[in-house]
């Protein structure tokens, strides 16, 4: 009686279920049939289902709001469609979901590359249908999601943009017409080439630009304010490049959707109203049309007609001026010299197309002017990143195309002109304007004594903060300690200080031994801890070299180069005043079997590209141009967050302005590290340095260091080695391999072919730090590196230093620098 029963509620549950009861979820042995079989989501947001588009007699299978079922926001069958009502949507025992037809054949069905013990498809209250295994709703597990595979519509929570690891593009397509859920003409993607930037297509050219990402919005849309209802959001590291946007809370729904003529729409749906409300529109006006007014055009919307030319250019040809369209754009009305040249700076645009750009998010606008100046490719720059005060930069190269002058949030731009550009504007001046410019001038004057002096105030109110609690005795006896507080801005700091910090500089306190001397760690009062450099007796530096270096480097402001805080010179000792790195040396990481663990691809390169900035700093800063000269793994100091900083100026000079190159009868350095010319012929330029950095770059990547390198099958060092596999085509074989697999395998290739860029035999053949730091981080080809110097084991053995022989018999003491 009771199996009657039991036999007699199934089969009513089972007719419940064959006619229309919605399900939440699909299972290999529940599925769905066109004739009202639904999903709906577990909180009744979405509903998946069959349906025709208007008047359409194609079947398709898709999703729409439950409060408005003719929003269709996603068709699984758009190119498929059944032409009868015989569809069945299911998912298979190998978690595959599955769209077949009347007869059982497959119209459609997804792809997984993971399988399932349990497979299950849900309609998720995002509007995502995901196919899962059991429980588990780790979306990083799906075993496939629709969200992935989007149509016309971006929904909350999707991602547009590219999957680094996988390679999926995630991008928006329209359909061919609203009858037609097929693929159109039209798609919504994320541009990766240069700084990525959002761009609507049509079918391969692009038709208009929304722009890149600027930490607050994306550089294309002007005038809207942000959006209380909507949290947008632009990743970008090394698993994904991709914009997502959320809901501040439930209380809407809101979509964008390519039309079928190629506009992308905003549409709103508020609780309280029973419609949906178009909040915004892209491609509402003509400027918004892909470069309308050609390169170096402006576009303006309020201007009749709207296209003009940026200051410093003319309309390309004559009757441009006239017409409406100016297809051919503008030119410059003082061409490019490459040297020479400066930068004008337009406020309130629209930036240009970033698809030939360089950019990078720690360098700052200075260093982005001097690459830009660098390379005479390079037509503007800009700030990648318009927070507070501005963050990061891009670099455009070629034409800049695609410029608008927007009346609100337009941003700003430097573009190269001509240097006469900027003498012939003021001779043009009119006499109003000279008087405003001399206005302009007295007032920049005041503004500027104005900023020294707030920075002389808070320079001495952060000396008396460094060293508060330090006895600041006067040594009026002490000459050289009075010569160097009366022009320089560095604190001096008294030398009990020094030895109560240190310990009386005893040993347990020492944290090495540096260029000329030992390193100790010490601890001021307020506990504040730093390293302090004893120089040694015999250095044979005079007070006066000392006091010119200590000027030197006091100069030196660089997130990549090793703060000095002070110094002191009392009693014969030279002290210099560092702040303490907690991480020590790069030497005490790459070279070490298990603290090398610590060091991924990832930290390799910032710390590669960190160097390469420092270094940048020091040779091309236009005040001063410094020569480092012992730049090596130990002289690389690591902070807490492993940002490399460079230490050790202790053999720096400064060159002026325009010398090149000099020549020194004291060679000082470390084998290994020197160039050849330096070594041999004691001549030192920016090259040497560039030299010591490919050294640095080959050790990093291989964890071995350049001398003393030994290998079973050769005698050369390691750039010979380097060299040999790059000959041989095996460069791989150079990997650290406890760094493990390198799935960043083209980024490690290139860092082996700029190292070995930078160690070539000839000066002139090696790269200047500006070319190195664009090499590093753009994916332009690369020159083809020659034979390398020093690839033998000494000198004395390199067969590629001509005059070798003469070498260690010349009175160069190679004690020197063996010492070191
Ligand atoms: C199902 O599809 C197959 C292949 O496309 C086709 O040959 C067959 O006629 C279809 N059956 C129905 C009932 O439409
Ligand atoms: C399905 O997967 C196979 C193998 O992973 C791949 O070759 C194929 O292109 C995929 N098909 C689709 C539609 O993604
Ligand atoms: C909106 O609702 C979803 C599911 O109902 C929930 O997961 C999400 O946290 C909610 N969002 C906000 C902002 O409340
Ligand atoms: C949702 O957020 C909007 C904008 O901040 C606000 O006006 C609205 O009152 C909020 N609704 C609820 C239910 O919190
Ligand atoms: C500048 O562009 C030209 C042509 O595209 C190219 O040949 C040259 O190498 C580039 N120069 C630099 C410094 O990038």
């Amino acid at each position: 009686m009771s199996a009657f029963t039991c036999l007699f509620v199934c089969s009513l549950l089972f007719s419940l279920l064959e006619t229309s009861i919605p399900l939440g979820t699909l299972t290999p042995s529940r599925s769905i049939r066109d004739g009202g079989d639904t999903l709906v989501s577990a909180g009744r947001r979405f509903e998946l289902g069959f349906f025709s588009p208007g008047s359409s007699k194609s079947r398709y299978v898709g999703i729409w709001y439950l409060i408005s079922s003719e929003t269709v926001v996603w068709v699984a069958n758009r190119d498929n469609p059944l032409n009868d009502h015989s569809g069945v949507l299911t998912v298979t025992d190998e978690g595959v979901l599955a769209l077949l037809n009347g007869t059982n054949n497959i119209i459609g069905s997804t792809n997984t590359s993971k399988t399932a013990e349990n497979p299950v498809a849900q309609l998720l209250d995002t509007g995502n249908l995901v196919v899962k295994d059991g429980n588990i709703d780790d979306p990083d597990r799906f075993l496939w999601q629709s969200f992935d595979y989007p149509c016309d519509t971006f929904l909350p929570e999707m991602k547009l943009g590219r999957n680094l690891v996988t390679g999926l593009d995630r991008f928006i397509s329209s359909w061919k017409s609203d009858e037609d859920p097929a693929r159109g003409d039209f798609s919504v993607r994320l541009d990766l080439r240069g700084l990525p930037q959002v761009v609507i297509m049509k079918g391969n050219t692009i038709r208009a630009r929304a722009g890149s990402w600027n930490g607050l919005s994306v550089t294309g849309r002007s005038g809207l304010n942000p959006n209380p209802l909507l949290d947008y959001k632009f990743v970008m590291n090394q698993n994904e490049v991709c914009y997502e946007f959320k809901p501040v809370n439930n209380s809407s729904f809101s979509r964008y959707v390519l039309n079928p003529s190629g506009v992308a729409q905003r549409f709103t749906w508020m609780d309280g109203r029973h419609s949906w409300e178009l909040l915004s529109t892209y491609l509402s006006d003509r400027c918004q049309n892909y470069a309308f007014c050609g390169a170096y055009g402006t576009c303006d919307v309020n201007n009749s007609p709207p296209c003009g030319c940026l200051e410093g250019f003319l309309p390309k040809s004559p009757k441009d001026r006239k017409s409406l369209e100016w297809s051919d754009g503008c030119v410059r009305r003082t061409p490019l010299a490459c040297n020479g040249d400066g930068f004008r700076k337009y406020t309130g645009l629209k930036l240009p197309d970033t698809s030939s750009s360089w950019f990078d998010e720690t360098t700052s606008l200075y260093e982005c002017k001097v690459l830009c100046l660098k390379n005479c490719n390079c037509t503007a720059y800009s700030n990648l990143d318009i927070r507070g005060k501005g963050n990061g930069c891009v670099l455009w190269f070629g034409n800049l195309n695609d410029i608008e002058v927007f009346s609100q949030r337009g941003q700003e731009l430097y573009i190269r002109m001509a240097s006469s550009e900027f003498s012939e504007n003021t001779g043009k001046q009119g006499k109003s304007s000279k008087i405003k410019r001399a206005g302009i001038i007295v007032g920049a004057a005041i503004l500027v004594i104005g900023i020294l002096t707030l920075g002389m105030i808070s320079y001495i109110r952060n000396k008396k903060f460094i060293f508060k609690g330090m006895t600041k005795r006067r040594h009026t006896k002490d000459y050289a300690n009075e010569g160097l507080n009366k022009d320089m801005e560095l604190p001096i700091i008294d030398l009990t200080a020094l030895a109560n910090a240190t310990d009386n500089f005893s040993s347990k306190n020492k944290l090495g031994e540096g260029g000329f001397g030992p390193v100790y760690k010490g601890s001021l009062v307020e506990g504040e801890v730093i390293a302090v450099k004893r120089l040694s007796k015999n250095s044979g530096q005079g007070p006066n070299e000392f006091i010119n270096e200590v000027k030197l480097i006091a100069k030196l402001q660089h997130r990549n180069l090793v703060k000095l805080l002070g110094c002191c010179m009392e009693e014969n000792e030279k002290m210099l005043i560092y702040e303490y790195m907690p991480n020590k040396s790069l030497e005490s990481f790459i070279f070490d079997q298990t603290r090398s663990k610590l060091l991924d691809w990832r930290k390799r390169m910032n710390i590669i590209g960190g160097i390469a900035k420092g270094l940048l700093y020091l040779h091309e800063d236009s005040r001063l141009r410094i020569i480092h000269r012992d730049l090596k793994a130990s002289n690389v100091l690591l902070d807490i967050n492993m940002n490399p900083k460079i230490s050790d100026f202790g053999l720096a000079r400064s060159f002026g302005g325009d010398q090149i190159e000099a020549n020194t009868h004291r060679i000082v350095g470390t084998y290994g590290y020197m160039s050849p010319e330096y070594a041999v012929h004691g001549k030192y330029s920016v090259k040497s340095d560039v030299f010591s950095f490919g050294v640095l770059v080959l050790e990093i990547v291989s964890g071995k260091k350049n001398r003393g390198f030994c290998h079973p099958d050769h005698d050369l060092n390691l750039l010979g080695h380097a060299w040999r596999l790059w000959i041989e085509d095996r460069v791989m074989e150079l990997i650290d391999e406890i760094v493990g697999d390198a799935n960043t395998r083209s980024e490690v290739l290139r860092l082996i072919q700029v190292g070995l860029l930078c160690v070539q035999q000839r000066p002139e053949d090696r790269p200047c730090m500006s070319s190195v730091v664009l090499m590093l981080s753009s994916e332009s080809l690369l020159p083809i590196p020659k034979q390398p110097g020093f690839y033998m084991d000494s000198p004395e053995r390199d067969s590629s230093s001509g005059k070798n022989p003469t070498y260690s018999a010349n009175g160069i003491s190679i004690s020197t620098f063996e010492a070191r």
